[in-house]
């Protein structure tokens, strides 16, 4: 599966909203670092954050275990496996939140936004 990722941050210093449906042309327009928006493959035996961090970027996490949500990211398009959830209310999952650390990608082709922890409704969470 390929992943098109976008940092939170961006959308914070922009005063983007999550809910816009152009956000990623947005940011695919707007040049900004590789760390910040961008792509990379996930391979079967990857959970996402795994596939982050051997791509070489530096995606927030604790616990590596789906015990703290400091990994979450918000799913915009595609849909992620996630086994266990001990953290995530039923509406963050609604809203397409997932747990980086113990999530795969199920479908071919994902848009996620990483680097969530400050949005609002998750930093409520004490992370
Ligand atoms: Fe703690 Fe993923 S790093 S839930």
């Amino acid at each position: 599966p390929m992943v098109e990722f976008l940092n939170y941050e961006v959308i914070d210093d922009y005063d983007w909203n999550v809910d816009d449906d152009g956000l990623f042309d947005k940011a695919a327009a707007m040049g900004l670092d590789a760390e910040d928006y961008g792509q990379f493959y996930v391979l079967n035996n990857e959970t996402l954050l795994e596939a982050a961090e051997n791509r070489g970027y530096e995606w927030p996490f604790a616990c590596r275990g789906g015990a703290c949500a400091n990994c979450a990211v918000a799913v915009v398009d595609g849909e992620m496996d996630m086994p266990s959830n001990h953290v995530l209310s039923s509406e963050m999952l609604d809203r397409g939140f997932r747990l980086s650390c113990i999530s795969a990608p199920i479908t071919d082709h994902m848009q996620v936004i990483y680097n969530i922890k400050h949005l609002p409704g998750l930093d409520e969470l004490r992370l």
